[in-house]
């Protein structure tokens, strides 16, 4: 069995590469155009497995696409290339368009016509698998929760790439029967997620003293799952999930984003104390991200009845051993904060 994985020098593409190399037999073909958010040391640890190999492309460049599907020959396409930050698609959201819309598109195109000349069994076998999100949904209340009936409301222009994106997933099963199926998953944290997320930033900045930036009043609530787990449940969609189908994927996990920015400073006092006082007071208060959903959570009866998938670990052991892979691996992230990303406010649509 071979899958072809785009975005796999990316945060969760790079979990998945690792799982599938580390936990089956499958060979990996690993297609990404390496912008900022893309690095192939998130995949070092199997690089050298003779079943893994990498093609630096664009999934907008049609031709370099088929070129790699003539080659390789995939049995299971699992699309996670993309723009993936809310804050940058607020300041420039063109890039979104091309990769997440216009890219899942050429993919889905040069799938179709690779697709078609395969044999009936191996048609039958083959999958397009695209990982999608939760945003997709738009915002929650206080109360409920995402389901896969649940109306697609997108308010970023991430949230609404991605969502156009799931549209033509769905639209090149139904008219050309494409066996394609998408997964809808909540927020990510763990090991080789790029600084300008969330945790990883917040876990940086405590260890630099500098100040914890929590937009408005860190009321809004996120849903969060191990990437780990993550890469899991995606093995388990692409592999029996039904096509035509979508799966909500979450971490049974809500936390407001003070809730979040605290357990991080706890679990570093612990484990680092500062010389003086608490993390804590590095948080400060920031303005708004401009149309800052309140709050996403998913309800995942289907991914764990039809495909038997749970989270394996609970939020606050995920977030210790994050916290333990970013005090242990320095060297990864000051790379990006040297080169690429200096921790600088994003999203505040300047100049948009
Ligand atoms: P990421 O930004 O860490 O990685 C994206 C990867 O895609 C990078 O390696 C980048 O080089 C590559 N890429 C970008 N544009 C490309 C292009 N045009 N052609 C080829 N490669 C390209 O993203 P992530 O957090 O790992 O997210 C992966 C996928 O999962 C995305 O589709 C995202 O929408 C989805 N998702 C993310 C989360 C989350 O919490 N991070 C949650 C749910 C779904
Ligand atoms: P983020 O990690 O950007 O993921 P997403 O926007 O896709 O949910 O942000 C998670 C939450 O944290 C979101 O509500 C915005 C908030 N946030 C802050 O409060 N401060 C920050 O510096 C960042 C990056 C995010």
């Amino acid at each position: 069995m071979k899958f072809l994985v785009t975005g796999g020098a990316g945060f969760i593409g790079s979990a998945l590469v690792r799982h599938l190399i580390g936990a089956s037999d499958a060979a990996v073909v690993n297609v990404d155009k390496l912008t900022y958010a893309g690095d192939l040391r998130s995949v070092a640890s199997v690089s050298r497995d003779p079943r893994y190999s990498f093609e630096q492309a664009d999934i907008c460049d049609a031709a370099a696409i088929a070129g790699i599907f003539r080659r390789q020959r995939p049995d299971i396409v699992m699309n996670l290339a993309a723009e993936s930050h809310v804050d940058r698609s607020i300041d420039g959201p063109a890039g979104f368009v091309a990769t997440n819309i216009v890219g899942t598109y050429v993919l889905l195109e040069a799938s179709l016509a690779y697709w078609r000349t395969l044999d009936p069994a191996k048609q039958a076998a083959f999958r397009f698998h695209h990982v999608s999100t939760d945003e997709v949904f738009g915002a929650l209340e206080e109360t409920g929760a995402f389901n896969e009936d649940s109306p697609y409301r997108p308010n970023s222009p991430y949230a609404a790439s991605k969502a156009s994106s799931d549209h033509l997933v769905r639209a090149w099963h139904r008219t050309y029967g494409l066996p394609a199926l998408i997964s809808n998953c909540s927020n990510n944290y763990g090991p080789y997620q790029f600084p300008e997320k969330l945790v990883p930033l917040m876990i940086i900045n405590c260890l630099a003293e500098r100040p914890l930036p929590v937009y408005g009043r860190g009321e809004n609530v996120r849903d969060w799952l191990y990437v780990e787990d993550h890469a899991r449940a995606l093995y388990r969609v692409a592999t029996a999930g039904r096509p035509g189908s979508s799966y909500n994927v979450g971490g049974r996990s809500e936390r407001s984003n003070l809730q979040v920015v605290k357990a991080i400073c706890a679990q570093l006092d612990a484990l680092r104390p500062r010389r003086r006082g608490s993390y804590a007071e590095l948080i400060t208060f920031v303005d708004d991200r401009p149309g800052h959903d309140f709050r996403y959570a998913i309800d995942a009866a289907r991914v764990e009845r039809e495909l038997g998938f749970v989270p394996s670990v609970d939020f606050e052991t995920g977030l210790g051993r994050t916290i333990e892979w970013y005090i242990a691996n320095e060297e990864w992230w000051r790379a990006h904060l040297e080169t690429r990303y200096a921790g600088e406010r994003l999203g505040l649509a300047a100049g948009h």
